[in-house]
Order: structure tokens, then C-alpha cells, then sequence
């Protein structure tokens, strides 16, 4: 595998932008490596989408032109994170080989002159690929400045060609052995849809047998992933041991199963782009959580904005201080680099609008001063940041398939998968808990807590990972919509939730999608579900402790158990059959984390985070981020500690100004 030789950890923080030399005459570059220099950037991101200038045709490579811009990167004391250009093929090479770009569902041939056009599967385009990432491989794989590669760029587009059908149809039989235990996986007796032949299958446009669906979302995963796995093969021969491989992802993006993606590389890396309005540290925060998940381990914030983006119906500056909030917080959540996209405004193209370093005349934008001062930031604090890594006792898992399977039947168009997980996540965020966002399928060990919001989808590795997280003493939150089905997104033959019933100690009897809001009542609260409600039933009436009861709505739920709490093994199962406001939701939690004694990192008010790396020698850092617009003071629990960008030492009392930052270690503790 290629994953094990490449682990070196972080040496240093990074801060860089992406950077386009080919779009620019060479006498320019000069000087934009100066001004990156001053900018106090120490990284690159270039050849993204380059394909056309490093083989203007058929096997006839240039890379002369990326060799020196690397050499004057180096020059400047910038390293280089080279990606492969395979997201924008060429006019060429689509001319050459039409069948390059992908057929969309509707049978249409994707046009030229966008990105990401390509088929994945095209062997034509696989040839390519391989061709010329294996001589940007021979040239650049030993390049000492070259610290990483990113492959391709946000992987997305499905095809609908006839050879994506014919290798689904591999895949399926692969997959089933049979015709018939396909048939019986996805209970095809059902409107006449059994199949008596793969090519009879289609690829499923619309809402479509849930099996079908979901075993097209597997197939696309490992198009993908396939995909990404040949380019690795050329690239991993000819780098050194300390050279990562990547990809950037996109947010909550859900074309794939990230889990299984990140697997073939050697780091996560990901897009943040808040877009319109403002960072919501309490609900951004889950992604940066979700990313470090991929690997379990610190990851690279790719690409972020300078300002604005120019996909948005309002495309809104950040405020004057935000993006170095921004950059604290990814570094917070685990990001060990922050790269802006992108240099330079181009003249022409599809994002002229985009924010960026510089404007159209070269010169330094308003917004270059801010990403100076990240820079400066990151610099000062770079060896003692470098190489720490985030630690929590706090789960919450993340399935992709129950997430597909929800939305494909959401039941009611409010009901979001991500929408729900981040509900659990935000009254931790709040209290400064940090969480690991984590593959449902993810060993449990370590942890105090783990939250499996709509777990819907069960197998038997989940089943089992959860019932000895619990007997050895964890918390276990298992919430609505959870154990309804199995991996081939079929109902399961038992009330919900499944196999893990005896664990929960109830059964639920009913679900039901709300068209208005039902009262939820706790001994210390007073509340609503909204969306959803289950009805509990005890199924241990003598071990089963009712936390809340539903109040009198459709007669179905009046006065039942919505949640409980059930003993299982040395550990607990809270079962939550609501989906409560927000306020009670904080309580809920409070309350839950208090029991399975997970504690906040610092207490802090609303709007002030506070986030810790921990070292290798196990010291702990705090960074303290004012999200707020108004100066604000935070209590510290230590006599005194060691402000670190301002290399000064302080009391009990940190006021921090508005969007100002405080990266401490405490002197002493006295909690
Ligand atoms: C990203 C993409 C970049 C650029 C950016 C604009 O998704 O990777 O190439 O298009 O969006 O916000």
C-alpha cells in the first residue's frame, strides 16, 4: 500500500497560495515571487488544470516552463505542492478522443471549455493520464522542493456513457456472484424489476430500487478511486519517502464515500470556502472535525478565500479580521497548512470576479495584509505548533451510505442528514469539546462518547464496534432514524434499531414525520421535536430510565418515551427519538457529556472558541479565537501562561480584541 511510506509528521506550519505561472508572461513571475515572499508565504500550490501548457500535444511535453517557475519559487524560500492538471483535458485530446467527455444523464455529451469533463472510466482518457503523469513524475517525483502532490482537483462528475454501464455491470456481478441474490438483495419482485441478465440493469437516473441506487454511489466511489489509484501508481515510484500525496476535497460533498477515497492517500486536504455571509465557527468547525476523520490524522486547508468567491448570489467580502479567524480555526481543528485561492486575478476565464492577493494590475489587494499577517502568525508559532494533533474523547459517526439512503427517502424535505449530525455537533462546539467526526465503521477505542446521528444503515463490524464500545464502559447516542436497514439499503426484517435493540434497551414502534412540532418534556426541560418523533418501547421496563416523555400531539405519541437511557455491559445507551430544538438539544447534551465525563477544554462565552493541539511530549496548546466583532474577556483556569504571538506572559484574565487570537500553554494548572 502505498500509504505507509509516506508519514513524516509536519515539520512546520504552512501558508501559501495557488499559483498559476502559465497564465502569466515569465518576466512577471519575478516579481510575483517577491511579493509572495513578502507576503511571508513559504508554499506554492501550481500545475492545477496545466495540462494544456505541459503537453501542448499528443506525447510533445513542455515542463520547462514549471521547472523554472519552481526554481524561482525555491530561490524565494518557497517549497511546491505540484497537482496533476488531469481535471482540465485538453482541447486535443478531447478532439482526438471524443468519448473523453462524459455523457450526462440525459444522454448529452458534457461540453468542452469547463473543468472536470472528463468520463472517469474512459480508457482513452486513462491512457492520458498515465502518460503524462508518468513523465511529470519522472521529472519533477525527485524535485527536493516539491513537498507533495495533490491529485487532479474535486473529484465530481458522473458519467452515463455505455462503458461506465458495462463495468457497473462488472462491478454488480462481482459484487453479487448471481442474478438471484441480487434479485433477493433488492427485493426486484417488486414492480416486475427482476433482472435476468447484468446488461438488463440501467444506471439509475432519478429516483430509482434503493439497491440499484445505492450500489451505484459504491460504483462511483470506486471509479474514482480506481482512478486516482492509477496516478498514484506512476507518482509514488519516484518520490521520496517524506513526499505526501493528496487530493482536496469539497466540504460535505457526498458524490463518493470520502472514507474509502482518502484510504489510497497519504494526507487529507480540503476546499473551505464560506461563500455568502460569514464563518459560523459552531458549525464550520464539523467539517474541519470531518476532514481530519478522513485519515484520522492532521490534514491541509488547501484552498480558502481571500476575501470573496464569485459563485455565490451575493459574493460578500469577509470582514476586515475574519480570514485570520478562519486560518486559526482550521489550524484548531487540525489543519497543519492554509493556502489561498488564488494569486492573481486572470484577465480572462470563468472566475475574473474571484477574490485574490493581487488584482488585475499586479499589485497587492486590501485583503494581501491579512493573509501577511496569517503568515506572520503561523511563522512565529511554527515550531511549536508544527507536529501536535488534535485529541478528543468525543465521537460522532459519519456514514455515507445511511446519508445517501436518508436523502434518496428523506421522508420530510426537512430533514437533512448533515443538517441533523451538525445538530449534535454544535452544543459541543459550543462548550469547547472537541469531537472527531469518524467513519461509522472506524475502531471506537479511546473514546468516552460516540454519537451516531441516523445511523441508518447497519452491518455487522458496526454492530459489533458498538456493542464493545459499551460493554467497556462508553456512551453510546444512537438517535432517530437509526437501525433500519442493511448495506444493501434494504429494510431490515426487525423493528429499529435492529441488532442493536438489546443494547438500547427499547424498540421503536412508529416513527413519524411531523407537519408540526411536538412536545418533548425532561425533568429539567420543556421542549419540542421538530421533523421527527419516535415512539419508544421499553422492552427492560425495570433497567430503562426515561429521560423525556412526548406531550399530547397526534394521539399516536402522547405521553410516550421519546428518549432513554439504557445500561449496557459496564457502559450506557441514551436513545434520542426526537429531533429537539435547539435549546434542549444544549441541555440534552449537557447532560449527556456530564455523565460520560467528557469535559470542556476551557469555558469560554459564546463567540470566543477555544481549541487545543497537543504535542508529541504531550504539551498542551490552547488557542483561544474571538469570533466576535467586540473585544472579549475569557477567565483562564491556570495562575498564568505564555502567550505565544505576542511572546508575553499573562494572568488568569485574557481579553482578547475583536477577531484577535491567543495561542497559549499554561504555566501552571489549577483547574
Ligand atoms: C474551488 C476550486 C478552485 C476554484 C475555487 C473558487 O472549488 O478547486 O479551482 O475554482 O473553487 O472558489
Amino acid at each position: 500500500m502505498v500509504t505507509k511510506t509516506a508519514r513524516k509528521k509536519a515539520s512546520k506550519l504552512y501558508t501559501g497560495s495557488a499559483y498559476y505561472p502559465e497564465q502569466w508572461p515569465e518576466e512577471r513571475w519575478k516579481k510575483d515571487i517577491r511579493l509572495m515572499s513578502e507576503a511571508g508565504f513559504n508554499v506554492a500550490r501550481l500545475g492545477e488544470f496545466a495540462w494544456s501548457a505541459l503537453e501542448p500535444s499528443a506525447g510533445r511535453f513542455n515542463f520547462g516552463w514549471l521547472e523554472r517557475a519552481i526554481a524561482q519559487l525555491t530561490k524565494a524560500g518557497i517549497e511546491t505542492v505540484l497537482s496533476t492538471p488531469t481535471a482540465a483535458p485538453p482541447a486535443w485530446l478531447v478532439e482526438q478522443y471524443p468519448d473523453i467527455l462524459a455523457l450526462d444523464e440525459n444522454g448529452r455529451r458534457v461540453q468542452f471549455g469547463n473543468r472536470c469533463h472528463y468520463c472517469v472510466n474512459s480508457p482513452e482518457f486513462h491512457e492520458a493520464t498515465r502518460r503524462l503523469v508518468k513523465k511529470i513524475a519522472e521529472t519533477f517525483g525527485t524535485n527536493p522542493h516539491v513537498i507533495g502532490w495533490q491529485i487532479d482537483n474535486e473529484y465530481n462528475r458522473y458519467c452515463y456513457c455505455p462503458h461506465c454501464q458495462q463495468l457497473f455491470h462488472e462491478y454488480l456481478a462481482q459484487r453479487y456472484g448471481t442474478l438471484d441474490e441480487l434479485n433477493r438483495r433488492w427485493t426486484t419482485a417488486y414492480w416486475s424489476q427482476t433482472y435476468d441478465a447484468w446488461e438488463q440493469i440501467p444506471m439509475p437516473i432519478g429516483p430509482h430500487n434503493p439497491g440499484l441506487m445505492l450500489e451505484f454511489k459504491h460504483f462511483m466511489t470506486l471509479s474514482y478511486r480506481r482512478f486516482q489509484r492509477l496516478q498514484i501508481d506512476e507518482l509514488r515510484p519516484h518520490l521520496k519517502k517524506n513526499v505526501w500525496i493528496t487530493h482536496n476535497f469539497m466540504y460535505w460533498h457526498d458524490g463518493y464515500d470520502h472514507y474509502e477515497m482518502s484510504e489510497d492517500l497519504d494526507m487529507a486536504s480540503w476546499d473551505w470556502y464560506v461563500g455568502m455571509g460569514h464563518l459560523d465557527y459552531q458549525t464550520d468547525g464539523a467539517a474541519h472535525d470531518l476532514v481530519r476523520g478522513y485519515k484520522r490524522k492532521n490534514f491541509w486547508l488547501m484552498e480558502t478565500q481571500p476575501g470573496n468567491v464569485n459563485w455565490k448570489p451575493v459574493n460578500n467580502m469577509l470582514n476586515k479580521g475574519e480570514a485570520r479567524t478562519m486560518a486559526w480555526h482550521a489550524l484548531g481543528h487540525g489543519a497543519d497548512a492554509v493556502l489561498y485561492w488564488q494569486w492573481r486575478s486572470p484577465l480572462n476565464g470563468q472566475e475574473q470576479y474571484h477574490g485574490t492577493l493581487l488584482d488585475t494590475a499586479g499589485q497587492p489587494r486590501l485583503f494581501y495584509a491579512e493573509a501577511q499577517q496569517v503568515a506572520r502568525d503561523f511563522s512565529a508559532v511554527s515550531s511549536l505548533i508544527a507536529g501536535s494533533t488534535i485529541k478528543a474523547e468525543t465521537a460522532i459517526l459519519n456514514d455515507y451510505d445511511s446519508r445517501w439512503s436518508i436523502r434518496w427517502q428523506a421522508h420530510h424535505k426537512d430533514f437533512d442528514y448533515v443538517e441533523h449530525l451538525r445538530h449534535y455537533y454544535r452544543p459541543l462546539a459550543v462548550q469547547n469539546i472537541p469531537v472527531d467526526i469518524i467513519s461509522a465503521d472506524a475502531a471506537l477505542k479511546g473514546y468516552k462518547l460516540v454519537i451516531a446521528p441516523a445511523l441508518l444503515i447497519l452491518n455487522d463490524k458496526r454492530v459489533a464496534n458498538l456493542k464493545a464500545f459499551v460493554r467497556n464502559g462508553g456512551h453510546l447516542v444512537l438517535t432517530i432514524r437509526s437501525g433500519m436497514k442493511d448495506e444493501y439499503n434494504a429494510l431490515l426484517p426487525m423493528r429499529q434499531p435492529g441488532e442493536l435493540t438489546k443494547l438500547a434497551g427499547v424498540e421503536v414502534e412508529e416513527y413519524y414525520a411531523l407537519n408540526e412540532p411536538v412536545p418533548v418534556f425532561g425533568p429539567d426541560w420543556n421542549g419540542n421535536s421538530y421533523f421527527w418523533a419516535e415512539r419508544l418501547k421499553l422492552l427492560d421496563e425495570a433497567g430503562t430510565q426515561i429521560l423525556a416523555r412526548y406531550g399530547t400531539s397526534n394521539g399516536w405519541l402522547d405521553d410516550q418515551a421519546a428518549i432513554t437511557q439504557h445500561p449496557y455491559g459496564k457502559g450506557t445507551v441514551t436513545f434520542v427519538g426526537a429531533y429537539l430544538d435547539d435549546a434542549s438539544q444544549k441541555l440534552l447534551l449537557q447532560q449527556i457529556t456530564g455523565q460520560a465525563g467528557v469535559e470542556p477544554l476551557l469555558k469560554t462565552k459564546v463567540g470566543v472558541e477555544a481549541c487545543r493541539r497537543v504535542g508529541a511530549d504531550h504539551r498542551e496548546i490552547f488557542i483561544l479565537i474571538n469570533h466576535t466583532r467586540t473585544e472579549q474577556t475569557t477567565q483562564l483556569p491556570w495562575h498564568a501562561a505564555h502567550e505565544h504571538l505576542q511572546g508575553v506572559e499573562i494572568g488568569n484574565t485574557l481579553t482578547l480584541a475583536p477577531y484577535g487570537i491567543a495561542v497559549l500553554t499554561p504555566s501552571t494548572i489549577s483547574k
